[in-house]
């Protein structure tokens, strides 16, 4: 009974310290179009297996800040690292050409839009779709594109028997599973998500914001959430930063942001949603 008492029973495990570098390092960035800054020296650290969400109203330079991140804007200041492979993250990812952006876009970064019509071929089969990254990875047998598209799309939850219908003929929810097999097929380490649930309707939504967690579980991806949707935000977002003309005004923890804003914008933003 004393035993139990002892001070080494009674020791509690001590604090997690998290050791890694982060997985995603972008400092500084700027992005101007013409004289209108869109992006106004941002900085962001997300780590393996965190999600941060972004929030701010219109024009806020959101989505403009996740195309930088995607490699398909260069921004005038800033660098960008990521550690998703060896060496990789010694480099500046903005400094690279044309061709090798393109090549870490393809195997480490993967992209959902609010818009399917930005990340899918409307005409071609969703297996076809999601098929296409797994081509410019190099991928060539028939039956192994198919398999693994399959795969990917079983991942997203996306119905199998509907994998050979076109993005057209399918509802909302379906094209987000479709963007959503795409992006990850190559299983990158960092998720980009502009709007991803916009739009459905609010039970649909919530099935993918399901699908989306678990899957952000399972492969301890870093995901960066662009939503006007504080209850999406809610849902997935470990941080979140709040932007408003290009800067951040506040960030920190999900539930301190949303229950417990400091700067008057954030504040506005969140009595808006209630
Ligand atoms: N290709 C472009 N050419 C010129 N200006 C642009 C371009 N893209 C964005 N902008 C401008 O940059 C600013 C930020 O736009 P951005 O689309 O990043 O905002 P956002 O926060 O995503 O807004 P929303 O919530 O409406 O999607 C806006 O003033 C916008 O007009
Ligand atoms: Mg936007």
């Amino acid at each position: 009974m004393l035993a139990s008492l002892s001070p080494q029973s009674a020791r509690i495990n001590p604090p997690q310290i998290v050791t890694e570098p982060p997985l995603l390092r972008a400092h500084g960035i700027v992005r101007r179009y013409g004289r209108r800054i869109a992006v106004d020296d941002v900085s962001l650290d997300v780590y393996a297996g965190e999600v941060v969400g972004i929030v701010g109203e219109s024009g806020s330079g959101k989505s403009t800040l996740l195309r930088v991140l995607n490699l398909e804007e260069t921004p005038e200041a800033g660098s960008y690292r990521l550690r998703a492979a060896p060496k990789l993250y010694e480099t500046d990812l903005l400094s690279l050409g044309r061709f090798e952006k393109r090549t870490v876009q393809i195997h480490h970064i993967g992209v959902v839009y609010q818009n399917p019509h930005l990340g899918l071929r409307m005409r071609f089969s969703s297996s076809g779709n999601v098929a296409e990254r797994l081509l410019i990875a190099g991928e060539r047998s028939f039956a192994a594109l198919r398999e693994a598209a399959r795969e990917s799309l079983s991942a997203s939850e996306f119905p199998i028997a509907r994998m050979d219908d076109p993005p057209r003929v399918l509802s909302g929810g379906m094209q987000q599973r479709v963007q959503l097999a795409k992006a990850l097929a190559l299983k990158p380490a960092l998720l980009l998500l502009d709007e991803p649930t916009t739009g459905l309707d609010v039970s649909i939504q919530a099935l993918v914001l399901d699908t989306l967690k678990r899957l952000q579980r399972e492969r301890r991806l870093a995901i960066v959430l662009v939503s006007h949707d504080l209850g999406v935000i809610r849902t997935l977002a470990d941080r979140v930063m709040v932007m408003r003309d290009g800067h951040v005004v506040e960030s920190g923890l999900t539930d301190q942001i949303l229950d417990d804003p400091q700067h008057p914008y954030t504040q506005q933003l969140v009595h808006a949603k209630l």
